[in-house]
């Protein structure tokens, strides 16, 4: 085998808490993470030496800058491997967008080196490979439902999220995850998500209660300048969804439906405004 494609699936926030700030500059974390089917297309193909990373996107870096040529580096690194790999990325997930696009990116590659360099490498390995190139980076590789501790890497398997149309919608505008945390000041969120509740909700495949409980702290703490957020939660709430919420650091917004023909009716009307929008489902 010389070449290995993988779906590098998009993730969501279903909620989002911050529980402190940490010595190493890093924010220990709470969060209920859902992969969905929207997903970039990553091929990585053996060479003899040396790590090519190529992008069909001209506004994201290719080469050393990409944070799937990263992953390459790292996983040589950790496993002494003498190697060389070829990565091939088709973008489809919007990039700064709190969906974790380049982290899933990373993981596809290193599961895909997994396949091609060391089949017999455990799980656990490879997620510790993972946290090494970013936070987000082993969610992406264990994919599904589950809960994200720490900066992210400690993770609990939970019970898949109900099936259910995903409207999601990306607005015009780039939020930089640091610039974000750097805003963070404890005492002053207000609104935190009940993560027990959604544990709960999953377990029972109870799709109101999941709805009920979408909460991300980031929207709290949102600047002024960024208040179309909000406008487009609003927007995905009169268009019939169930639940709303934006994901990660944001700026995106996506909206739980009940029903196909709703969730179509939202999208269509979003996507006249919003290009960037996507109809989805968890995976
Ligand atoms: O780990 P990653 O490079 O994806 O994180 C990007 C930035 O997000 C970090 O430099 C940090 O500013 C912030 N971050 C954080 N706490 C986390 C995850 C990310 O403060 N748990």
């Amino acid at each position: 085998m010389d070449t290995v494609e993988i779906k590098a699936h998009a993730k969501l926030n279903l909620t989002l808490d911050i529980i402190g700030k940490r010595d190493d500059g890093y924010h220990d974390l709470q969060m209920v993470m859902q992969a969905v089917e929207l997903h970039d297309t990553v091929r990585v193909a053996r060479r003899d030496c040396g790590i090519e990373c190529s992008i069909d996107c001209a506004a994201l870096p290719s080469g050393e800058g990409n944070i799937a040529h990263k992953a390459a580096r790292c996983f040589f690194g950790a496993t002494g491997i003498d190697g060389g790999v070829s990565i091939d990325i088709e973008k489809r997930i919007p990039f700064a967008a709190g969906m974790a696009g380049g982290s899933t990116d990373a993981a596809a590659v290193l599961h895909a080196m997994r396949s091609l360099f060391a089949p017999m490498m455990d799980d656990a390995a490879l997620l510790e490979i993972g946290a090494k190139v970013g936070s987000d980076v082993p969610f992406c590789i264990l994919g599904g439902t589950a809960l994200a501790e720490g900066r992210g890497e400690r993770l609990t398997p939970l019970a898949p999220m109900p099936r259910a149309p995903i409207v999601l919608c990306k607005p015009d505008f780039p939020i930089s995850t640091p610039e974000l945390f750097s805003l963070v000041r404890q005492g002053k969120i207000t609104r935190r998500p009940d993560t027990a509740a959604m544990i709960d909700a999953l377990s029972r495949a109870d799709a109101d209660a999941v709805g009920a409980h979408l909460c991300n702290v980031f929207e709290d703490i949102l600047p002024e300048k960024y208040a179309e957020v909000h406008a487009i939660r609003e927007q995905l709430l009169a268009l019939g969804a169930a639940g709303a919420l934006m994901t990660g650091s944001g700026p995106t917004v996506f909206g739980i439906f009940d029903d196909e023909d709703t969730a179509h009716h939202a999208a269509e009307t979003l996507q006249k405004r919003y290009p960037q929008t996507f109809l989805t489902y968890p995976v």
